[in-house]
């Protein structure tokens, strides 16, 4: 089977975070004690997809570049375009699709943090081929997100943007999986009332025509989208407690290519060693140290621990 290839979609105003985003793109702030960005890029290489395409502002799009370079130091593959205005969610399959090239396609937004198990993720790459999965996940007010409604068989039958009066409180995550045609429909979608193409009309074409799969998360998987102040606060919070409960950092892109196999103990020895004295150098200077009394050495999807994304 030919590897899924990724998109990770960093661009946007961030205008509910101003002025915050003034001068700085959303994705490049942090969470607790590392850039957004790091989160959700570490959850694409702990699901396997090691080609990423960076799509950001013109202007926050050097600053990527500087902060996660070309990928060739963890193993992997990082290309980077620009989406000149926020035009909508299904732009970055059309900006992408010679990268993507007709293979399938994971998108992630720049501001979503997952955590847990990825079990579920690695299942969904292995299961879907043409279609499209999207992952649902219970949230207490659904009416900031993407929302999907099922029937009492469990399978979806409505998809709605930021609905005032939600059917269910079930909230699309900023995760997606699609097959190699997904820019062709991209290309077909026409500009909402705001003046957006819409990720929700895009996976309701292939809800229509029977082709979308909707994966709920249970309670074991923990999802937040950093759109507010709140929102940022609160993914912090949580980065600090479940780090300092456990010893153990969540999205950090070098541990995950480590540990992924994507490249090996001297890799990142070199990785680490150019870093500067810090907390996060510190830990992967354990990562390391560990490393050395375990063998044989690690083989691709052995994450020891959970997935710690
Ligand atoms: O987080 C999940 C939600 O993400 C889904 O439930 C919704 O269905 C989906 O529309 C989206 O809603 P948001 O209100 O969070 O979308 P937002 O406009 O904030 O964009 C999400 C991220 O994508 C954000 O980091 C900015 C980036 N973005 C967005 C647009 C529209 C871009 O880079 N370019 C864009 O053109």
């Amino acid at each position: 089977m030919r590897p899924v290839k990724g998109i990770l979609l960093a661009g946007g105003r961030g205008t509910r975070l101003y002025p915050v985003t003034r001068v700085i793109g959303k994705q490049l702030l942090p969470i607790y004690n590392k850039p957004m960005i790091y989160y959700p890029l570490t959850i694409l290489l702990l699901a396997g997809v090691r080609e990423i395409l960076i799509i950001s502002t013109p202007d926050d799009l050097p600053a990527m570049r500087l902060l996660l370079g070309d990928g060739s130091a963890w193993g992997i593959r990082l290309e980077y375009a620009a989406q000149a205005e926020p035009k909508g969610i299904p732009e970055a399959l059309i900006i992408g699709a010679d990268f993507v090239a007709g293979d399938r396609v994971m998108l992630m937004l720049g501001d979503n943090l997952v955590y847990g198990q990825l079990e579920f993720l690695r299942e969904a790459m292995q299961r879907s081929t043409d279609g499209a999965t999207i992952f649902a996940y219970q949230v207490s007010d659904a009416s900031q997100y993407g929302v999907v409604e099922f029937d009492r068989h469990g399978a979806a039958i409505s998809l709605e943007e930021k609905p005032q009066r939600p059917r269910s409180s079930w909230a699309v995550v900023g995760l997606y999986l699609y097959g190699g045609d997904v820019a062709d429909r991209a290309r077909r979608l026409r500009p909402s009332a705001r003046g957006e193409i819409e990720i929700t009309d895009l996976n309701r074409m292939y809800l229509d025509e029977g082709r979308l799969q909707v994966q709920r998360l249970g309670r074991g998987v923990a999802w937040f989208d950093t759109g507010t102040s709140e929102n940022l606060l609160e993914a912090a919070n949580f980065v600090r407690a479940v780090e300092t409960r456990q010893g153990l950092i969540i999205g950090s892109p070098e541990e995950a290519a480590y540990r992924m196999g994507y490249c090996t103990l001297k890799d990142l020895e070199q990785t680490v060693a150019a870093m500067s004295t810090s907390a996060y150098r510190t830990y992967l200077e354990r990562v390391l140290h560990e490393a050395h009394w375990e063998s044989p050495a690690p083989t691709p999807g052995s994450a020891p621990g959970g997935d710690g994304a």
